[in-house]
Formats: C-alpha cells, sequence, structure tokens
C-alpha cells in the first residue's frame, strides 16, 4: 500500500492500457474511496456508472471527441453529479452539522437559506449551469479514485474533454444527470515521464 505522498508523486495520467480485466473487488476499493471523499454539507452528489461493455466503451470514447485510447480501458468510470440528489443531501447534511454541533445555528440558517434559493433557481436554471456549480465536489470523489487506483497498481485518465448530451444519450439518462468526467481505468501499457509543473514560488500569491 503506497502512502498519500508517494501516490500524489507516482500518479500520471495513463492513456495506454494492458487487456487484462480489472477485478471486481478492486472497482468496489475504488468506489468506497469515491464515498469516502468530502463534499459541501455532506451532499454526496457523485453518480458512477461502471462501464465494461466493448460497445459502449467504444461510444463513449467517440463522445470525447474520438479519444480512441478510452475504448481500449477495461473500465470506463463516468463520473457524474446528481442534481436532485445534490439538493436533498445538502438538506440532511445541514441539519446533521447542526445537530452534532459542527457548525453554529447560524451557519445552519443560512446554509438552509442558500440551499432553498438554489432549489428556486433549479426551476430557472440549465442543468449544465446547476451541474457545473455541483461538479467540483465530484471532482474531488474522482481524485480519491485515481489515487486509491495506485494501491492496486492500476492507472487512469481524467477525461473531460466531452460532448455530455453524447454521453446522456447513450445511457438514455435525463436532466437531473451531469456528466462531470469519464475516467478510464486498466493496468498501465506505458510508464509516462512526469510532467511539468510550476514551482511553488510560482502559486503562491503575495
Ligand atoms: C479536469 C481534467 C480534464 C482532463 N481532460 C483530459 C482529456 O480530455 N483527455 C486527456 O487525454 N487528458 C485529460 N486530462 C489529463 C491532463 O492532460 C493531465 O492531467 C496533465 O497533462 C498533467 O499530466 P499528468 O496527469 O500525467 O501529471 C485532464 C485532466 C484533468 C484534471
Amino acid at each position: 500500500m503506497l502512502t498519500v505522498k508517494e501516490a500524489i508523486e507516482q500518479r500520471r495520467s495513463v492513456r495506454k492500457f494492458r487487456p487484462d480485466p480489472v477485478p471486481d473487488e478492486c472497482i468496489t476499493a475504488l468506489l468506497d474511496a469515491a464515498r469516502l471523499a468530502p463534499s459541501g454539507c455532506n451532499a454526496q452528489p457523485w453518480r458512477f456508472n461502471i462501464v465494461k461493455d466493448g460497445d459502449a466503451k467504444s461510444k463513449l470514447a467517440l463522445a470525447a471527441y474520438d479519444q480512441s485510447f478510452m475504448a481500449k480501458a477495461p473500465v470506463v468510470v463516468v463520473c457524474c453529479a446528481d442534481i436532485k440528489g445534490y439538493m436533498e443531501g445538502t438538506v440532511s447534511g445541514i441539519q446533521d452539522l447542526g445537530k452534532i454541533g459542527a457548525v453554529k445555528d447560524r451557519i445552519v440558517k443560512i446554509l438552509l437559506d442558500r440551499s432553498e434559493q438554489m432549489e428556486s433557481q433549479m426551476k430557472v436554471t440549465s442543468t449544465e449551469q446547476l451541474g457545473g456549480r455541483i461538479a467540483f465536489n465530484v471532482a474531488i470523489a474522482i481524485e480519491h479514485v485515481v489515487l486509491r487506483a495506485l494501491d492496486f497498481g492500476l492507472g487512469s485518465c481524467w477525461v473531460r474533454l466531452i460532448d455530455t448530451q453524447m454521453i446522456k444519450d447513450i445511457f438514455g439518462w435525463d436532466d437531473n444527470i451531469y456528466v462531470v468526467a469519464l475516467l478510464p481505468i486498466g493496468y498501465p501499457d506505458e510508464l509516462p515521464k512526469p510532467r511539468k509543473r510550476l514551482g511553488i514560488e510560482d502559486i503562491v500569491i503575495i
């Protein structure tokens, strides 16, 4: 098992995979890592569809502007936000936070007011806009999956260059689902070099 530091340092975006299947126990462990991620008000809006079928993977690759490497991954995880689930999870999450005393009553009230505002905005705001606001919660869960995958020798690559409507049409999903990213996963068949990064001095704002 890697330390968090090792996983962070060793992770690369992998775009070439061996054909070996990923055991179901690994997939379960990755989903377990996802569900433990933090989220605003503990709303947990992430939802995942695990795709192993070759035809569906090819369709997903096309929906990612023909990023064909994806179709060769043994598994593609479609990472989504559930908009109604977010609203429901937010309200119960806020109440829980208040009950355990993690936030003051005043903050509970502000959060509940905001959630009410968002609920009324839902009627007039597009899924893409709402989904975009919720997506960063899902992104945290996705990165949990990405890092945990290294414990099993698995590699992955975030894929966000996607036609979200095309993906929803593949599965027949309605507007309640916002597709955040695709995550092809498998045993790496390449060892990508580390990509350039900004230095600490470049990312600190004075
Ligand atoms: C939000 C996000 C979207 C990305 N979308 C794509 C994508 O559509 N296709 C792709 O090949 N890589 C994609 N990547 C991978 C990046 O290109 C990669 O993380 C970056 O070049 C740094 O390389 P590294 O991950 O190996 O450190 C994406 C990464 C992130 C975080």
